[in-house]
């Protein structure tokens, strides 16, 4: 999987530095060319010569080569790089990374860089549950960067706790997962719907829920980093895919919704539906806005949408899987089945609203994967981000 690839391995001033060294030679041994691009404080603790030696590349350090004045580009760094890896990464300078210092080459390299970044972290165990790295590291996720977490074990300062650097094994094996998956969806049109629908009652008010897009721009952007062609059609809200290259149909209501999707299904390898659609919208939007002191209390009769879910279902062809969201307070397990196959999903993820951090506007899903069959799988508690690519992988193996 590293065959080939051009890996900026960024290294910073720490104890763990000096099993850099072994990290490079194992992307080396793997088939990758390596740019070593140390942060002035890494030279005191491994030298640039055994890096240069490893890597057969001078390392890059400083802006300009003092006794000739050559600059050093960190944008041509970072749009040669197929992924960058920062390991070890100190305090300091996921830090920087999190808030735009660009005080020396490593992070001018990692900001220019356009490639997915990997931030293996190493610090004292008191640095590491600090609320500030905690922050900063929350940040770097926000940016879509991927944090290899430190182990527990024996730290540099005889302490024992959370902080080691992942083993160069460990972080060699991450980047080759992440370029496999990378390939995974490559060629595949993935359709994803997200957020809310709203339905106008009249020109200030609507019926609509508590979605905010976050699984479903999860998955998008999950697909988008594992090669696929994406396409969200979203509900109303105020996120935005974090991988270049998503498109965004913006609808309203479901009706709209369902028209961006039937434009695009036929078209389409993969389609997830996790929008939480209205199932009913008003028969009569009213074109002014109601008056309540002209009026009396107004009687909105309802109409039922479309199933959007349904009917691409029955348009499914052989080739095509259709994937599709439960939300359910009660009797989950019967009422996610009964959707799959009314809908004739290939697969169902049901988040039901009694697992706390499960559900809308949370960061957080507890997901259960039915297939065709009734079988299932429970997931944990995780990240939504962490949800969307075991949806993924589970479309995959479908
Ligand atoms: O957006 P977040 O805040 O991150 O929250 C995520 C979520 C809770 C919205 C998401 O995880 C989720 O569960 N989405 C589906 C919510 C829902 O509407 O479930 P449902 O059980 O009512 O619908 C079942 C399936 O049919 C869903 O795939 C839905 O998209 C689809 N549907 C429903 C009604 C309708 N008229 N058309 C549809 O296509």
């Amino acid at each position: 999987m590293l065959e080939g690839k051009h890996i900026i391995l960024g290294i910073t001033g720490g104890i763990a530095a000096y099993k850099s060294a072994m990290l490079a030679r194992l992307l080396i041994k793997a088939g990758a060319e390596v740019q070593v691009v140390m942060t002035p404080s890494a030279k005191e603790f491994i030298t640039p010569v055994t890096l240069s030696a490893l890597t057969g590349k001078p390392v890059v350090s400083e802006f300009f080569t003092a006794n000739t004045g050559e600059w050093h580009s960190h944008v041509d760094l970072g749009l040669w790089a197929d992924a960058m890896v920062i390991a070890p990464a100190t305090a300091c300078t996921i830090g920087k990374m999190a808030s735009g210092v660009a005080d020396n080459m490593l992070v001018t390299t990692y900001l220019s860089a356009k490639a997915p970044v990997f931030v293996a972290p190493a610090m004292d165990l008191d640095m590491m549950a600090h609320p500030s790295t905690v922050r900063n590291l929350a940040t770097l996720r926000s940016y879509g960067n991927h944090i290899i977490e430190a182990a527990s074990g024996e730290l540099a300062s005889h302490l024992t706790g959370k902080g080691r650097m992942q083993e160069p094994e460990v972080i060699v094996a991450e980047l080759e997962r992440f370029f496999a998956s990378t390939s995974q969806l490559a060629g595949k049109k993935v359709l994803v719907t997200a957020g809310p629908t709203y339905e106008k009652i009249d020109p200030v008010r609507f019926i609509g829920n508590y979605s905010s897009g976050k699984m479903g721009y999860a998955i998008a952007d999950e697909a988008a980093r594992r090669g696929a062609e994406v396409t969200i059609v979203s509900g109303p809200v105020s996120i935005k895919p974090t991988v270049p290259g998503v498109r965004v149909v913006n609808v309203e209501s479901a009706r709209q919704m369902l028209a961006a999707c039937e434009e695009a299904f036929s078209q389409t390898d993969i389609a997830i539906m996790c929008a939480a659609v209205a199932d009913y919208a008003p028969a009569n939007p009213a074109d002014r806005k109601i008056k309540r002191e002209k009026e009396d209390v107004p009687v909105i009769n309802l109409v039922k949408n479309p199933d959007i879910a349904a009917t691409l279902g029955a348009r499914k062809q052989p080739g095509q899987s259709l994937v599709g969201f439960a939300l359910e307070t009660d009797n989950e397990h019967a009422n996610a089945l009964d959707k799959l196959r009314r809908k004739n999903l290939d697969m169902i993820a049901l988040n039901s609203l009694r697992d706390a951090g499960a559900g809308f506007g949370t960061d957080t899903n507890v997901i259960t994967l039915i297939d065709a069959t009734g079988a299932e799988t429970r997931l944990p508690l995780m990240p939504k981000t962490e949800a969307a690519a075991c949806i993924l992988d589970a479309i995959n193996n479908l």
